[in-house]
Order: structure tokens, then sequence, then C-alpha cells
């Protein structure tokens, strides 16, 4: 075996190639047999249809189904946990047997940190067990707080199951630009940002009688800062309980950080994963795992468990999805003269990210009728935020997408780096829920040893932090730089997002919030956006701003499918503003919004219906905060040079100017920067020599990206402390830009010659 290593392989074959030995010939026969069962097919819908939400249920059922293979799932069978299921399900969770003596805990103490193996039941049950407890009084409500959307809504959704109500009434949950809860809400699931905002309404939170911080491990930004703030909040709301649970990992800081907080273990149960390396360094990690996953599924019966692939982010998820469509197929058809790979019906392949709409990202709870197999490929997502019940196997690439942050520079740029051992970890833990599993890592032992770090670096310490200051400013958090950070970020990042929110008006001299800072403080999205819709209402063109800033707030809303780019690139190209690729999403959303908001319209101009349709919620929130915050709703109509200056206000930071074909030297730095390719302004004859930019990307180069030409006057107006305008004078023959000379103001020579006009940052 020559690509891996590791006590047992069931690998026979040196390079990968799929021969038939015993097993796969057997599996084959089986796979022959069920295709031409056909008439599994409408029982397999009635049970897909009636199951989906079942599977929500841990119970198993995959495993269930699988195990008694010669009994066929009842098409009445609608896949509805019974009452008596979802109790037997959650006593029998590691978290039930310790119940008493957990909330006893929570009882004596003000904190207390709980400590436990995913799926032990720390998300779903906690909340649950304090409510029948009664630990909250004056009818104060529980708050669970999650780094991710995805699993606040799916948790809420869960936990609503198991405690029998309407989702949104007793059980429910908010995410950003999304409330799911009523009056009626004891329990409520939400993203941690969501209860920050929450303190900026109300400091001492007072509707909360308990909050669980969940999923502390991960160190998300907001899980810090709401940290960092319990330090202050628990002096003033001694009545308040505070639990914050957190994987194995380095669970004992948050202990200390509060004092000396009890730490309590859930006794874990979980079965022996054997891990396998690669021999060599793998060159193409979606490949290699790719490989791996076909090997697994050849050589092992389905019925011994489901397979789960650790990707980087949703690009490379695709791409494995389509590599093993395509590679399956190849196989298939040598094998069983499938041709195409919708033939293969032993096989269901399910995506995760989270940018995938929420509905689809249900799916993979769904049970499977016998005879398939799941192969999920997942984000990081998978690693404690969701359990997939029923994984045997885990490929992991090694990788994950990592925000990173360059304060100098401004650069956030999500990286593609090696995760960290704890991951590594997580990940191959991940195979042992329900009995012993195997772990592949596509990385050698040397490379987890001399590569990794031990655990991943918070991101406190690797982003930009302009809108934590910002609200922490609001909080009335005077000094940050002496706020109570579990882990201190950067200075230099801290003084970059000052200065940040100094050059947007939001801070004073003295770095006092100022009036346009509070109210920018009552947006949840970037300091930037805030600014430019403030502005644009006093210049009469917020309507069209805030159709802007919703459109930034979704994913990409072109659709580019990999077998139709050209047509795709052409429709795109329909909608183009040349000057503007913030005017080119506005004028998407207003032609959407003229055909009715129709999702045919949208498939016909490869537009995402879902992106938009989540744009025109996020424009009705944001306009709600507007009317709440008396700022008018006003349009400019056909007229937007002033929506380009307004944009300009909030993005002056971000400029750049022209210093070849297609490419731009970032006004501050003088770092080359290039035009991503998709942009609005290749229409333009000429390329405009000032522009600002939403956002710098980082991947083989450095791509600014979502760009709008501005005028160089407009930045003076609204970046006037940092730069400085000077004509200057080309020296003949010598055309070059880098060899300019300046001259001073009085020394007229270059009038009504605009494109000599040289903005500059002062003193460089
Ligand atoms: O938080 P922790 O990892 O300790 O466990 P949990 O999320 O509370 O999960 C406990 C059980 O509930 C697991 O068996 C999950 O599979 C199940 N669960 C589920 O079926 N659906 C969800 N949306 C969440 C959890
Ligand atoms: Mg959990």
């Amino acid at each position: 075996d020559a690509s891996q290593s590791g006590a047992v392989s069931p690998f026979k074959n040196p390079d990968g190639e799929l021969s038939m030995n015993a097993k796969k010939g057997s599996r084959l026969v089986a796979l022959r047999r069920l295709q031409k069962d056909k008439t599994n097919r409408a029982k397999e819908t009635a049970d897909i249809v009636g199951t989906a939400l079942g599977n929500l249920l841990g119970l198993k059922e995959n495993e269930k189904n699988r195990q008694s293979a010669s009994t066929h799932v009842d098409a009445t069978d609608t896949g509805m946990p019974s009452r008596g299921d979802i109790d037997r399900a959650r006593k029998a969770l590691p978290a039930y047997q310790i119940k008493s003596q957990i909330i006893q805990t929570i009882r004596d103490h003000q904190v207390t940190v709980v400590i436990g193996e995913t799926g032990s039941g720390k998300t779903t049950q906690l909340a649950q067990y304090l409510n029948e407890a009664g630990l909250c009084k004056d009818n104060r409500i529980i708050g669970c707080t999650q780094p991710r959307r995805v699993a606040a809504m799916s948790v809420a959704k869960r936990v609503a199951l198991e405690m029998d109500v309407k989702l949104g009434q007793e059980v429910g949950y908010s995410i950003r630009f999304e409330d799911c809860t009523s009056s009626k809400t004891r329990v409520k699931f939400m993203t941690d940002g969501i209860l920050l905002r929450e303190a900026l309404m109300d400091e001492t939170l007072e509707k909360y009688g308990c909050i669980i911080i969940d999923e502390a491990h991960e160190r998300s930004l907001n899980t810090d800062v709401i940290l960092g703030l319990f330090k202050r909040l628990l002096a003033r709301r001694r009545d308040i309980k505070l639990i914050i649970t957190s994987a194995t990992i380095n669970a004992t800081k948050f202990s200390s950080f509060f004092g000396g907080a009890p730490l309590f273990t859930i006794p874990g149960r979980t079965f022996p994963i054997e891990i396998v390396y690669s021999k060599h360094p793998v060159s193409d990690y979606v490949e290699s795992s790719v490989m791996q996953a076909i090997r697994i599924h050849m050589s092992t019966g389905i019925d011994t468990g489901d397979i789960l692939i650790f990707m980087t982010g949703q690009e490379d998820i695709e791409a494995t999805a389509d590599t093993l469509r395509q590679k399956l197929t190849e196989i298939y058809s040598k094998r069983l003269g499938v041709s195409r790979y919708e033939e293969i019906d032993d096989i269901e392949i399910f995506p995760i990210y989270s940018a995938l709409p929420a509905d689809i990202q249900n799916h993979i709870f769904k049970r499977l009728e016998q005879g398939k197999r799941k192969i999920v490929i997942a984000t990081n997502i998978a690693e404690t935020s969701l359990t997939i019940d029923g994984i045997k196997y885990v490929v992991d690439c090694g990788y994950s997408k990592l925000k990173l942050y360059n304060p100098k520079i401004g650069l956030d740029s999500l990286t593609i780096t090696p995760i960290s051992k704890a991951n590594a970890d997580q990940r191959s833990g991940r195979a042992g829920r329900t009995g012993p599993g195997m772990a592949y890592r596509m990385y050698t032992e040397e490379a987890a040893y001399d590569d990794m770090y031990n655990q991943t670096i918070p991101e406190i310490q690797r982003t930009n932090l302009s809108n934590t200051v910002l609200l922490l400013k609001s909080l009335g958090v005077d000094d940050i730089l002496r706020f109570p950070f579990i882990d201190p970020p950067p200075l230099q990042t801290l003084l970059a997002s000052l200065y940040e929110l100094h050059f947007l008006g939001a801070l004073d001299n003295w770095g006092n919030l100022t009036r346009m800072g509070s109210k920018m403080s009552k947006f949840p999205i970037r300091p930037s956006l805030s600014k430019a819709l403030l502005i644009s209402a006093t210049n009469g063109c917020s309507e069209e701003m805030v159709t802007i800033v919703s459109m930034l707030s979704v994913p990409m809303v072109f659709y580019r499918p990999s077998e139709r780019q050209k047509e795709a690139d052409r429709a795109r190209s329909r909608f183009f503003v040349p000057e503007s690729d913030h005017l080119t999403l506005l004028n998407v959303y207003g032609q959407w919004r003229s055909n009715r908001y129709s999702a045919k319209w949208c498939s016909r101009h490869f537009l995402q219906y879902r992106s938009l349709q989540r744009a025109r919620e996020i424009r009705e929130q944001l306009i709600k905060i507007m009317q709440s915050q008396e700022i008018e709703l006003v349009s400019s109509g056909t007229e937007w040079d002033i929506v380009r200056k307004c944009i300009c206000s909030g993005f002056s930071y971000q400029a750049a100017k022209i210093s070849g074909l297609g490419k731009y030297n970032h006004l501050q730095t003088g770092m080359e920067v290039q035009l991503h390719p998709t942009s609005a302004l290749y229409g333009m004859g000429d390329l405009p020599p000032y522009v600002v930019y939403h956002e710098l990307l980082m991947t083989t180069r450095e791509y600014i990206n979502c760009v709008t030409s501005v005028d160089p006057f407009w930045l003076m107006e609204f970046g006037g402390f940092l730069y400085e305008i000077k004509r200057i004078k080309d020296m003949e023959g010598n055309g070059g830009r880098g060899f300019m000379d300046t001259v001073s103001d009085d020394q007229d020579e270059t009038e009504n010659q605009p494109d000599e006009l040289d903005l500059r940052v002062k003193n460089c």
C-alpha cells in the first residue's frame, strides 16, 4: 500500500486503482441487484419527504434500517418520531446521566463551565434542563448563543421538536436579519452577534435569567467579546447565570478567566478511532480526498456507515462533489454500464457550507433508504456544531479557510491554511460517535507535528476589528486597549480600527463616539456601509443605498454554472453599469423588482433567486432600523452620480489609483492591486483613474472586488485629512506615472487637464 500508512489499512491496491477484490465484488453484485429493483423508487420518495423532519432526531434510524436489510422501509412510515422515541433519545444522551448534578452546580455558582464531547447533549439539553428546573425567575428567559447561524436555526428546530412546541413560540431563534421568536419564547437560540447587538439596546441584558455561551472553544470574535463584557456584567447582575460550554479543548482557560469557575465535565462515550496518515505529502487534496472516499466506498459494505469529508470551503466542496461524481461515473460505467451519475443509486452526495440555504442544509440530516450511502462534504461546520449521525469514515483534507487580517494594508482575507491539531482531532472524532471509526488524513504524520499549531488562533487575533471597536465604544467601553479580552488582539489591529473609525467620522480626535458613530452602530453592518447609508439619507439617495447595502450583504447574486460560463457572463454583462459594480447591483435589484421579484426571471438571467430574496429581506430589516432612527428613505430617481458619491463617503478609506492596464495602486499603501475580472468597469473604454472598492481579496493575487469609479475631489471631501491633491506635470517622453513631477498649486500649467491631478496621501 503506497499511499497510506497506519496499523491496518483496508486497501490492498497500490495506486488507488479500484480493482475488484472479493468484498468489492459482492458489493457490486448487490448494487446491480439494487439497480434492478426499481420498485424501491416510489417508496424512496415517500420516505424522503416524510422523514426529512424526523431525521433531525438522533435516533440513528439510518443504522436501524440498514441493519434490518431485508425489511423495506414502509411507505406509510412518515418517519415522524413518536414522543416515546424522543424521550428515549434524550435519556440516552450522556448529559442526562448527570442532569441533577449539573443543575445543582449551576444553582450554586454564577458561572459554570460545562465540558463534553460533541454529541453529548450540551447544546440541545442544557437549555431544556435549566427551563425545567425553573432557574429563571421573574419571567426571564434562557438565551443560548451559537457562533454559526446554521447551528442556531437547526438546534432551535430540534429543541422545539423535543419540547413539542411550535418553532418561534416557546422555543425560537434569532439571527442577523431574521427573528423567529415571540413574546411566549422561553428558550432562545441566537448567534453570538445577536446577543452583542442586544447588549447595545439593553446593557444588562435584563430579559435573560440564564445565558449559555455555546461552542466557546471555537473562540469566535463575538463570543470572545461577550465573555469580556460579562466580566463587568456579572457584578451588575448578581442574579444572572452564565454557562459556558466547550468541547474538551482548552476549557480551563474559561474557568480561570472567570476567577476559577467550576468545571463540569460530562462523561464521554466515544469509540476508538483508527487514524491513517498519508504516507507522502499530497499535491492535490481535493483529488486525494475524492480517491480516498471512493476507496472507502468500494472496499467496505454500505451498511458499515457513511463518509464525511472535511473540505475548506464552498469552492473546494463543489469541486470535490463534481470530481466525486465524475470519478464514480467512470468507475460505474466500466463495471455496470452506467452512463450518467444520476443512474448511480447507492450513493448520495451532500455538500454543506454556510452559504447554502437552510432548507438544503437540513437535507444532510435526512435518512436514506437502505442500500444507499451518504457522502457528506462539509466545512469545519461539521467539526463540532453539527452532528450527523451514522458517520463511520472521516476524510480530512487538512486545511480550512481561515480569516486572516493584515492591519498594515487593511487586507481581510479568507486564506486556506493548515488546520490545528485540535481541529484535526475534532474532525477525526466525528467518526467515532456510534461505533469504532476510521479517520483518513490527507497529510503526513510529520506534517501534523511540524506544521500544525496546537490550537487555532482565536478569531479576535486575526480579523478586522472596526465593527467590534465601534460596538464596544457604543457600550461605553472607553479604553479599548484595557478591555478584558480573554486573549488580547494585536495592538496594531486595534489601532488600525480606531484609525478607520476616526476616518469615517465615527470617533472624534479624542477617540470618543460621535453622533455619527452612535447612529452607525445601530446598523448590524460594516461601519463603511452604515456610513454610506447615513450620508445617502442626507443626499437624497437612501432608497438606492439601502438596496446596494443589502445586495452587498448576501452571497454573490450572479450565478455561473461551470458548463454554461460564457452564457452566464453574457447575461451578467447585460446588467453592467460601466462606472460601478455597486450600481450594477442596484440595477439588478431594480430590474428584479420590475419583474415582480420573479424566480423564473432570475433563472433566465443567471441570477441566484435565493440571494436576491435574502437581499430583499435584509433590505426590509434595514429600512425598519432606518425608520426607528428617523432616517429618511429618499430616492434620487435616475440620478446615480450622487449614489456613487455617497458610496465614496463610506469607502474613501479603500481607494485606489490607476497604474496600468487593469492595475491599480492602493492609495494609502501603494500596494499593487488588480481589478477583479468580473468587474463592470472593464466595460468602460478607459479604466477610471480613481476608484473605491468594497473588498480586497487575496487569491492568487490581490484583487479589488466590487469597485466604483470616483472623482478625486470626492475623495478629498471625505478623506481630506488623509489625502491631498497636487497638480502634476507629466515629464515629456517619460510618461510613467512614477516619474511625475510635483508642482505647486499656483503654477497653473496643467489647468483643465483633470487627468493630471494627483491625489496622494499626506506626508508620503
Ligand atoms: O452540543 P453537543 O455536541 O454536546 O450535542 P447536541 O448538539 O446537543 O446533540 C445531541 C444529540 O442531538 C445528537 O445525537 C445529535 O445527533 C442530535 N441532534 C439532532 O438530531 N439534530 C440537531 N439539529 C441537533 C442535534
Ligand atoms: Mg453543541
